[in-house]
């Protein structure tokens, strides 16, 4: 007999005389010659309750069908008596597809610390929270895709294996084949020549100058794929392998960039909101009680903005005691951040404007020679969730950049030919999924949106 998916039985309008079902047991209750299980499958929150009578609520089999076993059961789907379900399954045949010892297996009928959990990452999707929280990550990356397709943007595979450093804060993971390495940036004559390529090889801290060139043939693209970083800050906002989304639009400028950055945000919101009511539901009950306020406050109203020097104008008048002092010329820390975001404007906002020396040499150079065209978008709770600008389309400003940044221009004349050859006005941004997750979730640390998290010593499974 077909199986049928649990999300599907629980929907239905009508009984079923015949149906199978296969999932793992959350909890077994017996009675008087009864027994119910409940069954959960992973397709939805809810559990099928199945119930077992005759020779199928008896020893020896009943005792194996304990917490986390994996089970397949035919029977009818009828109206359920109890409240709070529509309806059950009324069992007429169960395989036991595979026992789990309740002595040994990790996952009880109790609410179990994230903390825990992150250890039996193996494990832990099969909870009510993570199993809830993957599907919207599914869900959300739906969502990505059909956002940029409905405005004609064009999907682009960047490379994960890299010769170039975009971002240049020099946190990449190197990748080598040699058994022993020369030490990164070695000088004179190439003492990479007997590696796989031939040169200095590292994962990709980002794809967006690959995003650059493609935006300047077909217009309108973005990359959505894995980016590395190996920043040893061991935050609940950093992980060394994380998501981007990185679109790139020729002839925009950084107004089109932020309007395009704020309506994915509220487009990504408002389809979750739509597709995963349920298990979001979830996040606002047990996480979260202020889930459902900010999600309204991330879709209703126009996002804020503030150039730079006077976002440090107002933390600095703002009387608050700052663990970093807040100074002019220095990059915003996450509580500054925040500060801004939560308690000055009440909602997301853009800085804008930022001194050149803290941003990275690919950014605009603004007629005031002193700041860049880039934007940073902070939301509540997370800090900055998008980084992006207008590009430096001039051939000689962006070449006397990358010299004070100490780039070799030779190591990037394909992204030079593209300000030599047709240039025009581009901009982009990058927005973190992880941290785009933990705001839709209200989840506080990076590791519990991720299945299995690369930070600092970290790397089981
Ligand atoms: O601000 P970032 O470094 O910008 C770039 O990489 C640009 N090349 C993007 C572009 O313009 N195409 O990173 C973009 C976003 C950040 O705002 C943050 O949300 C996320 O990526 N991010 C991280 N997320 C998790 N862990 C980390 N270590 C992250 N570093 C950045
Ligand atoms: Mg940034």
């Amino acid at each position: 007999m077909e199986r049928t998916a649990v999300r599907d039985l629980l929907n239905r309008e009508a009984p079923l005389d015949a149906v199978r079902a296969c999932g793992w047991v959350r909890t077994r209750r017996d009675a008087k010659g009864l027994s119910f299980l409940e069954v959960n499958d992973g397709s939805c929150l809810r559990n099928l309750q199945v119930i077992l009578e005759g020779p199928l609520a008896a020893e020896p089999l009943l005792r194996r069908l304990t917490t986390g076993s994996a089970v397949a059961v035919e029977g009818a789907l009828v109206a359920s008596p109890a409240a709070g379900q529509r309806w059950e399954l009324r069992a007429r045949r169960l395989e036991l597809l595979g026992e789990a010892d309740p002595e040994t297996y990790p996952l009880q009928k109790k609410r179990h610390s994230d903390e825990f959990l992150r250890g039996i990452a193996h494990l832990r999707p099969r909870t009510n929270k993570y199993g809830a929280l993957f599907r919207i990550r599914s869900e959300a990356a739906f969502a990505v895709h059909r956002f940029f397709r409905e405005r004609g943007f064009v999907h682009l595979h960047s490379p994960i294996l890299t010769g170039s450093d975009c971002e240049g804060a020099g946190e990449l993971f190197r990748v080598t084949t040699l058994r022993e390495p020369p030490p990164a940036g070695g000088g004179g004559e190439n003492p990479f020549a007997a590696d796989f390529f031939g040169r200095e090889a590292h994962l990709t801290v980002s794809g967006q100058l690959e995003a650059e060139l493609f935006a300047c043939a077909l217009g309108r693209v973005y990359t959505f794929g894995p980016t590395f970083r190996a920043e040893n800050s061991n935050t609940p906002r950093h992980a060394a392998e994380f998501w981007m989304i990185e679109p790139e639009m020729a002839f925009a400028d950084l107004e089109e960039d932020m309007a395009l950055a704020e309506a994915l945000v509220k487009e990504l919101v408002r389809h979750l909101r739509a597709h995963c009511a349920e298990d979001l539901e979830l996040f606002a009950r047990w996480v979260d009680p202020e889930l459902p306020a900010r999600l309204d406050l991330l879709v209703e109203r126009p996002y804020e903005r503030i150039p730079y020097a006077e976002a440090v104008r107002i933390l600095q008048a703002s009387g608050e005691r700052f663990e970093y002092p807040v100074r002019e010329g220095g990059d915003l820390q996450t509580e500054h951040e925040r500060y801004l975001c939560e308690r000055h404007v009440g909602r997301p906002v853009f800085v804008t404007d930022y001194p050149k020396e803290i941003k990275a040499f690919y950014m605009r150079v603004n007629d005031d020679g002193r700041t860049v065209a880039a934007m940073d978008l902070l939301v509540p709770r997370v800090g900055e969730l998008v980084g992006g600008s207008q590009r430096e389309e001039r051939l000689e400003v962006l070449e006397r950049r990358m010299e004070e940044a100490g780039l070799p221009r030779d190591r990037y004349w394909w992204y030079l030919d593209i300000r030599r050859f047709g240039t025009v006005p581009h901009a982009g941004f990058g927005l973190g999924f992880e941290r785009f997750l933990m705001l839709a979730t209200g989840v506080a640390n990076i590791r519990d949106v991720i299945p299995f998290p690369r930070t600092p010593h970290n790397l089981e499974f």
